[in-house]
């Protein structure tokens, strides 16, 4: 069974036009989890993408309530934008939203939405840091109107997920930051672009242009995938990717409003691509304000996972790995192997001079076996299994703490780095060995539930199970020395986040790994194996 189920597709949805019809149904789905989808309506098949994806169910849970609004919020249009024509069709909304999974529709008035009138409206202000390029600066006020209008709609809907278009990059970090500053209780998906066949984005704008303009329209993506292209082939400097860009829409005829190369997450103007970078585009086409970009990275992520024996790092991290298409580098297992070669010797694991006389020349290899499972070898000997044991389990911290050990294996781990496209996990890995990675998590969990879960895994793997209060011991006095030892000690890294997982099922802690990983690496960026709509 996959992590996700999938919706059939429905005839219609429940239509709500006010708070108090909204309320009723909140009240009838009580006990469901919740997921929204805020629109301004004019569906399409960008849309209809993030409500299939809202709609999805992780295996083994109940599907949640599939809600979608739609609402022509004024205060997020200038005052010569297109508010008074902006397309407006419920009825086939409402068909596009139940095709695509959703339970219900909540299309508020304006006077509903805002009874108390625009001017008297609390605001919500994003900070101005992230409001100073792109779009913030050519629509002054745009993101205000939009974060104020998305408070009030999660205080009245109260969702557990909202999903937002990843073509919205700016909007999406905008809101992400709201809800992280305001603490609200709702958790944020963003999902990649859908595009037509030609490339160019959905938007609902779209539908102004003219036969002549939608052919011309097409410059933008083109444009912005060429200077992919050419920074592809090495060209990190901005000027001639913005140049490059400029000219093409130019030539096109479209009339361009800005082109910006920025820090993907600051949205701080770059001189040069680095890192993560968003190189963004917005032009007049016609009648239509249009905007797209596309996301440059000098090479494929790196996930760091570092936290606490026994934290159930190893089953999660391969499984993200396999989720992600990235590759499952298991630090903890190369320390283990060396742990296992040193004891075989018959030697003190605790002696540094000893571990290191068994360290030179170790042949230590990590590979996938037929069924995706990593084997690990140690010269000639195949130790996946003897790795688990009690016995490396009691030594291993030993031998990791001495300086010849972890200067030898980080800089291995760092040579299979390189080129990125991994997901590694151990105790210093976003600390010491990938500083750069693009997303740091620090997993953890008490010390009574790691002690059942060790039990539970010693009396799978028929190793001799000791007690709980025994393991606990072990655990605390591991953590100690982890956390203690003078090279590369156990602790979280600054930028990490943390998450403790007592009490969730492994399913529940790699969809909070993904969506920890996607608020660092969008799916434009780095697809995946995304859960696509059946
Ligand atoms: O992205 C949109 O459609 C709008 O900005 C939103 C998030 C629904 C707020 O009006």
């Amino acid at each position: 069974m996959g992590l996700f189920t999938f919706r059939e597709s429905r005839s219609t949805v429940e239509l709500l036009h006010s708070r108090v019809a909204l309320a009723a149904w909140r009240r009838r789905i009580a006990g469901s989890s919740l997921h929204f989808v805020p629109t301004m309506g004019a569906l399409h098949a960008g849309h209809a993408r993030l409500i299939e994806r809202a709609a999805l169910s992780m295996a083994g849970s109940l599907a949640p309530r599939v809600l979608v609004s739609v609402f022509v919020n004024p205060l997020q249009f200038g005052p010569h934008e297109d508010f008074e024509r902006y397309p407006r069709d419920l009825e086939a909304d409402a068909a596009l939203a139940a095709a695509a999974g959703a339970d219900a529709l909540f299309a508020p008035s304006v006077g509903e939405m805002v009874p108390q009138g625009a001017e008297g409206l609390t605001r919500v202000q994003p900070p101005r840091a992230l409001q100073q390029s792109l779009c913030g600066s050519s629509r002054p006020g745009h993101f205000d109107g939009v974060a104020t209008v998305v408070c009030r709609l999660f205080a009245l809907v109260r969702p557990d997920r909202a999903f937002f278009g990843e073509k919205d990059w700016q909007q999406l970090l905008i809101l992400r930051r709201v809800v992280a500053d305001l603490g609200l209780p709702v958790a944020l998906r963003g999902v990649a672009t859908v595009r037509e066949a030609d490339g160019l984005a959905r938007s609902s704008r779209n539908r102004y242009l003219s036969a002549e303009q939608r052919r011309g329209a097409v410059a933008l993506p083109r444009a912005l995938q060429a200077a992919q292209a050419v920074h592809g082939r090495g060209e990190r400097e901005a000027e001639p990717l913005l140049g490059g860009v400029r000219a093409a829409l130019e030539r096109a005829g479209l009339c361009v409003d800005y082109v910006q190369l920025v820090e993907a997450h600051t949205l701080k103007p770059l001189h040069r691509a680095q890192g993560l970078a968003l190189l963004a585009a917005a032009v007049q086409c016609g009648p239509s304000r249009l905007i797209d970009h596309v996301f440059l990275m000098s090479r494929p992520p790196i996930v760091a996972i570092d936290g606490p024996a026994g934290a159930g790092k190893s089953t999660v991290t391969r499984a993200l790995a396999r989720q992600l298409g990235l590759v499952y580098l298991d630090t903890g297992a190369m320390y283990r192997a060396l742990t296992w070669w040193v004891q075989r010797q018959g030697a003190d694991p605790a002696d540094p001079a000893a571990v290191a006389s068994w360290l030179e020349g170790i042949d230590l290899r990590l590979e996938a076996g037929p069924d995706g499972e990593q084997r690990v070898w140690v010269n000639g000997h195949e130790v996946t299994a003897a790795i688990r044991s009690l016995e490396v389990t009691v030594a291993v911290s030993a031998v990791a703490a001495h300086a010849c050990v972890r200067e030898a294996l980080t800089r291995q781990q760092q040579a299979l780095g390189l080129r990125g496209g991994l997901v590694a996990e151990g105790r210093d890995i976003g600390t010491a060995v990938f500083p750069d990675a693009e997303c740091k998590v620090f997993l953890t969990a008490t010390v009574a539930e790691r002690a059942r879960r060790r039990a539970r895994d010693l009396a799978e793997r028929g190793f001799p199970v000791p007690s709980l209060a025994e393991l606990e011991e072990q655990i605390a006095e591991r953590d100690r020395l982890d956390s203690t030892r003078e090279v590369a000690p156990l602790r979280q890294a600054e930028d990490a986040s943390e998450l403790v997982t007592d009490g969730m099922a492994i399913e529940a802690v790699i969809d909070a790994l993904v969506a920890l990983f996607r608020e660092r690496v969008p799916e434009e960026a780095w697809p995946g194996l995304q859960p696509e709509s059946a």
